[in-house]
Order: C-alpha cells, then sequence, then structure tokens
C-alpha cells in the first residue's frame, strides 16, 4: 500500500471498458467518503487536488490525509494536481510527493502549451511523477455549433498526436462537448463521440482523460432545492455518455460536482431536520456517508471499475 503513479492503473484501463475515477478533494471527510468506497469497491484510485484545494485546506494536510487514508484502508491511491497552471505549481507538487500533475496549458496557443508541457514532463519525470495535459477548451456544445468553431475549441485529432509526439506526455484531457459545473448543456446533453473515437485511433496508446464528467443527478439536485437550496436548470453528462467514452480510450473520469452536490444535499436537509443540533459531526459524518455512496455508485454502475484494482 502506497502512493503510486496512474502508469498501471491506466495500462490495465486503455483496452478495457472501464474507466479510474478521478475525485475532487477538499478534507477528511471527503477524503475518506472516497477512499472507503473505493476500498468497499476494490478499484482503482486517484485523488485529485485543485489550486483552490490547497489554498483551502493547505498542501501539508491534504497530503497527510491521504497518507492517513492509504494506511487507514490499504487502498494505493495516485495524488494527482488538478488544472496546475504553470510549471510553478506542478514543481511544488512533485517536490511535496504528488505522483501524478497535470500542466493545464489549455488557453495557451498550441505552441506555447507543447513548450509549457515539455517543460513539466521534463521535471515530473525525472522525479517518477507522471503528466497530464489538456489541449482544447471545455465548452457545451452548444457554444460551438459549426465545424470551425468547434475545431477552434474541441480538441483537433492531429493536433493531439503532433501534441504526444512532441511533449511526451503521459496522458491527455480532451475536449469534446463536457464542461465544470452544475450547468453543462442548456439543450439534450451531447458529446463529439466521433471526435473522440478520430483521438484515440490516431493516439491509441495515449490515456485520454474527461474533464467536467459529473453527472449531476437530478435526485441530488432536487434534494438540495427540497431543503432551502437554489439550483435551477442543472444538467451534467448523462451516464450511458461516461460508460461509452470509457470504451474509446478514456482512462480517466474527472468527478468534483456530483460530490459537492451529495455531500450539501445530506447537510441541507440535515440542517432542515435537526435545527436544534450544532455538533459539527452530527451532519459532516452523513455528509461522509454521502460521499462514499456517491463514489461507491459511481464505481459500480458508471465507471465499471469494481473489482479492477
Ligand atoms: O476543475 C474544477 C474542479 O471542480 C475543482 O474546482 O477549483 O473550485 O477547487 P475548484
Ligand atoms: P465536474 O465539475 O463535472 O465534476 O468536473 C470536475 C473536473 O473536471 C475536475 O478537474
Ligand atoms: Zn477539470
Amino acid at each position: 500500500m502506497a502512493l503510486v503513479t496512474s502508469k498501471e492503473m491506466f495500462a490495465k484501463a486503455l483496452n478495457s471498458d472501464y474507466a479510474v475515477g478521478a475525485f475532487n478533494v477538499n478534507n477528511m471527510e471527503i477524503i475518506q467518503g472516497i477512499v472507503e468506497a473505493a476500498q468497499q469497491e476494490n478499484a482503482p484510485l486517484i485523488l485529485q487536488v485543485s489550486a483552490g484545494a490547497r489554498k483551502y485546506a493547505k498542501p501539508a494536510y491534504l497530503i497527510k490525509l491521504v497518507e492517513a487514508a492509504i494506511i487507514d484502508t490499504g487502498v494505493d491511491i495516485c495524488l494527482h494536481l488538478d488544472h496546475g497552471e504553470d510549471f510553478e505549481i506542478c514543481k511544488k507538487c512533485v517536490d511535496d510527493g504528488f505522483t501524478s500533475v497535470m500542466i493545464d496549458g489549455s488557453k495557451h496557443p498550441f505552441e506555447e502549451n507543447i513548450r509549457m508541457t515539455k517543460e513539466v514532463v521534463d521535471y515530473a519525470h525525472a522525479h517518477g511523477v507522471v503528466v497530464e495535459a489538456e489541449l482544447g477548451k471545455l465548452a457545451g456544445i452548444e457554444d460551438a455549433v459549426n465545424v470551425s468553431a468547434r475545431d477552434a475549441t474541441f480538441t483537433v485529432p492531429e493536433e493531439a498526436a503532433e501534441f504526444v509526439a512532441k511533449t511526451g506526455v503521459d496522458s491527455l484531457a480532451v475536449a469534446i462537448g463536457t464542461s465544470h459545473g452544475a450547468y453543462k448543456f442548456k439543450g439534450e446533453p451531447k458529446l463529439d463521440f466521433d471526435r473522440l473515437k478520430e483521438i484515440h485511433a490516431l493516439i491509441p496508446e495515449t490515456p485520454l482523460v474527461l474533464h467536467g464528467a459529473s453527472t449531476v443527478l437530478p435526485e441530488f439536485v432536487a434534494k438540495c432545492n427540497q431543503y432551502g437550496g437554489n439550483i435551477p436548470g442543472a444538467q451534467g453528462v448523462p451516464e450511458e455518455m461516461i460508460r461509452e467514452a470509457a470504451k474509446h480510450g478514456v482512462c480517466k473520469v474527472n468527478i468534483d460536482t456530483d460530490l459537492r452536490l451529495a455531500m450539501t444535499a445530506e447537510i441541507r436537509k440535515f440542517f432542515v431536520e435537526n435545527p436544534a443540533e450544532f455538533d459539527p459531526r452530527k451532519y459532516l459524518g452523513p455528509a461522509r456517508d454521502a460521499i462514499r455512496g456517491m463514489v461507491a455508485h459511481k464505481i459500480k454502475n458508471v465507471l465499471g471499475a469494481s473489482g479492477m484494482r
């Protein structure tokens, strides 16, 4: 049991129908809920830390909590930096003991994205750490209705092949119509699967990553709203689309919003039903259970990763 890279996890997942869940973590209860679900389901696991999470919880706390989760459960964990915006933050995480970092140069021009990614790859690989990069911009399909708009936004398959060859990156996040948060589609949910298949055909050995992959399950949105929330018109990626993506090279599926909704719904319910309670353990405990339930559901029914550790 240890902190591990995603290398072996992805090698197993690449030519199979399942994907590894990458869940965002911000505090102890979230970490415990996720890791207990992975233990229960005997599933491979990536825990990811955003810049915002580092700022909120401080790196030392998050790293020690993840190490504690490994000791407590015996689950091997890949500890990953989510959306590193420059070399400095990636270097800090490598130096801190992360086993995987993402350099997100997607907002920069193609050549600059290659340069930034290569710089991180050189440093990370020299320290035994793997690297994820991103090409294309995450945006809902309605923002890219015509072909030229799509090419300007979504990942261009030929560029993906050139990018991977020039950077030596270990995995690549692609833009095919998903977006972050709880409002992913205005109308019918739609992903560009033809584009995904084309990318996978050109770089069949490169594990692909799907960001913005929460489903925004209606029952959790409804539960938030029932207990005083105000989250109208939220919509995510249907579960069958995640299962389909896993068949075409997607090895890593990023999930944060669904955890936030599960946790918030539970805490809102508790506060409404127990107005006299003020012991944080009374609502953070059920919130942790809700995280565990959500992650177990994802592993079993969406990622197909049960028993794949
Ligand atoms: O990529 C977005 C993740 O949901 C992390 O969100 O930057 O608010 O921590 P955050
Ligand atoms: P969601 O907002 O769909 O959960 O996506 C999270 C993500 O991509 C983190 O990098
Ligand atoms: Zn993301």
